[in-house]
Order: structure tokens, then C-alpha cells, then sequence
């Protein structure tokens, strides 16, 4: 009788071994397999720790029936030390009867585990002489300890288990390995389709926190203070459920984890924040998210100088990546490795739109210098320009233009009245209406414009805006100037700045005339829509009006909206 019982279980756990190996990944593997073993013994709580070959080191790797223990996941210790390591160095299944009385027993490897526990099957897991890994069950039942079978139950389980955790490990790290090399290559072909500098992060930093399997990452860079001088780090771009609670927080240069690697340059890795007084606490309070583990590096990027001069000058950090919270254990040398290559392609973004800002922030401030320059010689005509450039902008939105082509507008409108530097004093701020030649001349500054800002490498960048500065005075019927086109042969551009800067010249005032209330001009463009002026133009302009966007001079300076008057 006794000996069909221990036929028919021996032939039940050979039959569950094969169920388990069929079809499983690693960790589905691996908690079947400790179940099975908590099964056998009859145990109410087990641990399972995979050998870590290249560290000499033992992981938590599965916890089963000790709530608590979850948290032991991942954690690491030396292969050498405790019950877990002996049994790793032995070749058959170990029986304790209480482990409160064997030196070998490192209660403190296993901290934060709420169960007592007393015995314990011990059970290596090897192929041949080569270890794979221990199982740990925890006071079994007293049935299965006195008996012949249950040991040997274990000892077949732990050699069968041994060789598919083994394979199931190859196959889970070659497919982590090229679900990495996937990620990094879809970035790479996403930086040569958008130059979005929050998208680009985003992608980088969501695939990173993917693929470390961490709570959450970020992205910080480094702000130096115009007038103070003063430095702090800034979240731009932040994964997770943290995410959306870290963008935007400051860390002083130098302080914190984050603040440190971007001083020192040299990436750091804390695996006990809560204990690390280098983490800077006030992140964590102003954002309640709870920091156990950080890896943080920092990105380097090269300092670039444009001109004849031009070349990669010293390297300098410009900010830091950060990841939080290791999932599934403690971050390893592969995650340091591939973080890198994250961090190093967030800083490939960030440096380029640092440097994209920098040129637009330049040539803008250019331009409107210069804008700036033609309008402050008419004493009438304050801001004309910048003026012309709204309404040209509220213009081209209503018009649905897409955001390349109102770049364009922006800048065309701004620059429209540029010739207007080679008008002469006498002419430009003469008290009444120009006499005949007076006007010839005048009319000249559309072909001086395109003779100023025509500069050889301008033309090419100016391509697009050029045509705004020539033809704003051209009119559909033909009867504008300088060239009396007519229709199509006039650019969109310059069909929106001619209606903008018309709308502008009407309502304010002029030394030939009194500024006219905005109705009235909505109401004199549109008398003459389709015949001087685009229709649709004329449209657009009539309805960014009621919206409130386009706001008169004289509503300007008493500060009364669009719409109301
Ligand atoms: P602006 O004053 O900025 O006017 C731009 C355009 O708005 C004018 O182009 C014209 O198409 C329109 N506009 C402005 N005021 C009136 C107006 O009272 N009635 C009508 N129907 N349209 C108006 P335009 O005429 O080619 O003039 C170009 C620029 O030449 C003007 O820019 C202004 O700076 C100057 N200008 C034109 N006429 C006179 C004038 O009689 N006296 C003086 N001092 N300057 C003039
Ligand atoms: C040991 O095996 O001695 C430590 C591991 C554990 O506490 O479970
Ligand atoms: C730090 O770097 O010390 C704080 C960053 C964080 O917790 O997000
Ligand atoms: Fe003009």
C-alpha cells in the first residue's frame, strides 16, 4: 500500500514537471517549479535564488506564500555565505530541522521576511558539477520529513528543473539582449523623422525604463541663471507614474544625486536611497514619490562653435538621466551599459536643440532688432512691423497653415517693411501727402527690402520670406506695385502680409490721416476681398478678429481687447 502511494506520487510530480516545462518563460518557470517543490514537502512558504555565475552571487529571485518576502526580490548576497550557499555547494537535498541553531543560518540576508521560520528543505539546483541555483522551502509538513521519497521527490525535481531553468535563462537574455538592440535602433530612426525635443525624450527615457524594467526615469538638464549666474538642474522629461509629479523640479547644482553627477561627471549608482544622505530629500517630498534605488548618469555633450572657426571645443555635462526603482531586483552592469547608450542619445537631443534655440534665438533677436530699427525712424509707426507680424501670424493659424509655413509668415511679416532703411528722413516723416516722385520712391523700399536682406547666403535662407518684403504691395487685380502682378502670380505669403499691414496702416494714425477704428478697416478690406485682396485671406483676418486676436494699435495702448470694440 505504502509502496503505490510513493509509486503513484513519484509518477504525479514527474507528470507536473513536464506540465511545467511546456511553453513557460523564465519566471513562470521558475514559480512553478518552487510551487511544486512547496507542494512535495508539503512547506508553507519557499524562496527560489539563481546563481549569478559572473558575481559569485546568489538572487532572490522567487518568493511564495510570505507577503512580506516580495521585497527580498532581486536582492543579492555572496554564494558563499548562509544555508542557501552551503546548499548551493552540495550535490543532494538538505534537511534542517531548525535553523535557529545552525551557524550557517544568515537570518539577516533574508530581513524584511515576516515568517518565522524553523526548518527547511534545502534543495541545489546544477547541471552536473555547474550551479544553477537553490530552492529554499520553508517549515514542511512533518509527514515529509522522516519519509524515504520526499528527498528523493526534490533531488528529481531539482535535476530535471536545473537544465530548463538553464535554457529558459539563454533564451530570456538573448531576448532581452535584442529587445534592447530593437529599442535603441528605433530611436536612432525616429531621430531622423521628428525633431520634437520633448517626443524624442520621451521615447528615449519610456523605452529605458522599459527595458531596465524601473519604476520610472527622467531626463535633467542643466540651466545656468542669465542674470545670477546660478545653476540648477531641471526636469524636462519624466516616465512613470513619478512622471507626471517630477517634471519641472529644481535640484541646485551640486546637490542631491542627480545634482552631484552632473558636477562630478561620473555616474553613480545608490542602492538604498532612504539611507544615502546624498539624495536630496525634496524631491521626494515635493513630488511623494518614494525613491528606493537610483541609477544616475550624466550626459555628455560637446561644446560646438559655429563660424570659420567652427570645431567640437571641450566636452561639458549638460545634464543627467536618472532611473528609479529597479523592479526585479538590483540594477547590474548591463543596466549601467545600457543606460548609458540612452543617456548618450538624450544628450545627442538635448545638445541639438540647445544649439537649434540658440540659432533661432539669435536670428530672431536679429531680425526684430532690425524690425525694430525701420519702425523707431517713423515716429508715427511704432511697432508697425511687429504688429504686421501678429496679425500675419493669427492670420496663417486661422488659415490652417502647418507650423513650417507660419515659421515662414513669422518672419517675412517681421522683416516686410525693411527697405524702408533706404527711404530717406525727409520723405519717410514728411507731415502730408507725397508728391509724385516722393512716391516712387517710397514705393522703392519693396525692391530695396529684397537688395538688403538678399545677401548671398540669405537668399537661400530667406527663401521662403523673401517674396513677403517684395510683393506686400502687389494687389490681385494687377494694380500694385512694384511689378503689377495679379492672382496667383502673387505668393500667399505676401497675400497675408499685404491685408495684415493694410489692416495696421488703417487703424493707426499717419500724418496724412486719423487712425481708423478696426470696423472700419475689417469693413474696407472687405469691400475689396477678392478684388485687391484674397478672399480667403480677407475671411481669415475677419474671423481671428472676433476671436480677439488681432488688437489694434490704439486698443494696445488702452488695453482693450480685439472683439469689444
Ligand atoms: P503705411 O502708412 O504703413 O501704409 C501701408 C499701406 O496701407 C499703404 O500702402 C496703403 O495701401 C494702405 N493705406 C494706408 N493708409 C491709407 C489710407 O488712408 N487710405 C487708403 N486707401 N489706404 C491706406 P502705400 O499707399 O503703397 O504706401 C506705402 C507707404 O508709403 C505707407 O505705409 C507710408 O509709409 C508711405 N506713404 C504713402 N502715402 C503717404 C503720404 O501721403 N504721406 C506720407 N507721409 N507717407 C505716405
Ligand atoms: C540563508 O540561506 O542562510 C539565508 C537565506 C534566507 O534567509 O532565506
Ligand atoms: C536626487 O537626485 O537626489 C533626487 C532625484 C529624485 O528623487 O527624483
Ligand atoms: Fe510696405
Amino acid at each position: 500500500m505504502y509502496e503505490s502511494n510513493a509509486y503513484e506520487r513519484l509518477i504525479g510530480v514527474i507528470r507536473q514537471v513536464g506540465r511545467i516545462a511546456t511553453g513557460a518563460d523564465l519566471d513562470t518557470l521558475l514559480t512553478r517549479a518552487l510551487d511544486l517543490c512547496i507542494n512535495i514537502t508539503g512547506a508553507v512558504a519557499g524562496t527560489l535564488y539563481l546563481y549569478d555565475a559572473q558575481r559569485d552571487e546568489l538572487v532572490f529571485r522567487v518568493v511564495q506564500g510570505d507577503e512580506s518576502g516580495t521585497a527580498l526580490r532581486g536582492r543579492r548576497f555572496p554564494a558563499d555565505r548562509g544555508v542557501a550557499g552551503a546548499t548551493l555547494r552540495s550535490d543532494t537535498p538538505l534537511y534542517i530541522a531548525d535553523v535557529t541553531r545552525d551557524d550557517r543560518w544568515e537570518s539577516r540576508l533574508a530581513s524584511g521576511s515576516a515568517l518565522a521560520i524553523q526548518s527547511m528543505y534545502c534543495l541545489p539546483l546544477a547541471i552536473d558539477a555547474h550551479p544553477v541555483g537553490v530552492v529554499q522551502v520553508f517549515n514542511p509538513a512533518r509527514a515529509n520529513v522522516d519519509d524515504r521519497e520526499t528527498p528523493l521527490l526534490l533531488q528529481i525535481v531539482g535535476n530535471t528543473m536545473a537544465g530548463l531553468i538553464e535554457k529558459a535563462r539563454l533564451i530570456d537574455e538573448a531576448q532581452q539582449r535584442e529587445a534592447r538592440q530593437h529599442a535603441l535602433l528605433e530611436i536612432q530612426a525616429m531621430l531622423t523623422t521628428t525633431l520634437d525635443r520633448n517626443e524624442l525624450l520621451h521615447l528615449i527615457m519610456e523605452n529605458a525604463r522599459r527595458l531596465m524594467n524601473v519604476e520610472a526615469t527622467s531626463v535633467w538638464e542643466l540651466i545656468t541663471d542669465d542674470e545670477t549666474g546660478e545653476q540648477h538642474l531641471q526636469s524636462h522629461v519624466a516616465t512613470g507614474d513619478h512622471g507626471a509629479l517630477v517634471t519641472g523640479i529644481r535640484v541646485p547644482f551640486g546637490q542631491g544625486i542627480i545634482g552631484r553627477v552632473v558636477e562630478t561627471g561620473a555616474a553613480m549608482l545608490v542602492e538604498d536611497v532612504e539611507h544615502d544622505t546624498r539624495h536630496y530629500q525634496a524631491v521626494d517630498e515635493k513630488s511623494g514619490f518614494q525613491t528606493r534605488s537610483i541609477l544616475c548618469v550624466p550626459l555628455h555633450a560637446p561644446r560646438i562653435q559655429l563660424g570659420p572657426e567652427r570645431g567640437t571645443v571641450e566636452a561639458r555635462t549638460i545634464g543627467g538621466a536618472q532611473a528609479l526603482n529597479k523592479l526585479d531586483g538590483h540594477f547590474g552592469r548591463e543596466d549601467v551599459d545600457l543606460f548609458v547608450a540612452f543617456a548618450n542619445l538624450a544628450a545627442t537631443v538635448l545638445q541639438l536643440s540647445q544649439l537649434y534655440t540658440e540659432t533661432y534665438d539669435l536670428m530672431m533677436g536679429m531680425i526684430k532688432a532690425m524690425a525694430g530699427a525701420v519702425d523707431a525712424r517713423d515716429r508715427n509707426n511704432q511697432q508697425h512691423s511687429q504688429r504686421v507680424s501678429d496679425f500675419s501670424v493669427a492670420i496663417a493659424h486661422e488659415l490652417r497653415l502647418p507650423s513650417a509655413e507660419i515659421y515662414h509668415v513669422r518672419i517675412g511679416s517681421l522683416l516686410h517693411d525693411i527697405g524702408k532703411i533706404g527711404v530717406p528722413d525727409a520723405i519717410l516723416d514728411k507731415p502730408g501727402r507725397l508728391d509724385e516722385s516722393e512716391l516712387t520712391e517710397m514705393r522703392n523700399h519693396t525692391v530695396k527690402g529684397v537688395a538688403i536682406m538678399g545677401q548671398e547666403e540669405l537668399t537661400r535662407l530667406l527663401r521662403r520670406e523673401l517674396p513677403a518684403l517684395l510683393q506686400h504691395h502687389e494687389r490681385l487685380d494687377g494694380r500694385g506695385y512694384p511689378h503689377g502682378l495679379a492672382g496667383d502670380q502673387i505668393t500667399q505669403i505676401a497675400r497675408i502680409v499685404a491685408v495684415a499691414d493694410v489692416f495696421d496702416a488703417l487703424t493707426s494714425e499717419r500724418p496724412y490721416k486719423e487712425a481708423w477704428t478696426a470696423d472700419a478697416a475689417i469693413h474696407f478690406l472687405h469691400e475689396r476681398s477678392g478684388i485687391e485682396f484674397d478672399a480667403d485671406v480677407i475671411a481669415a483676418i475677419e474671423r481671428a478678429r472676433l476671436q480677439g486676436q488681432i488688437v489694434t494699435q490704439l486698443e494696445r495702448t488702452h488695453g482693450v481687447t480685439g472683439a469689444t470694440l
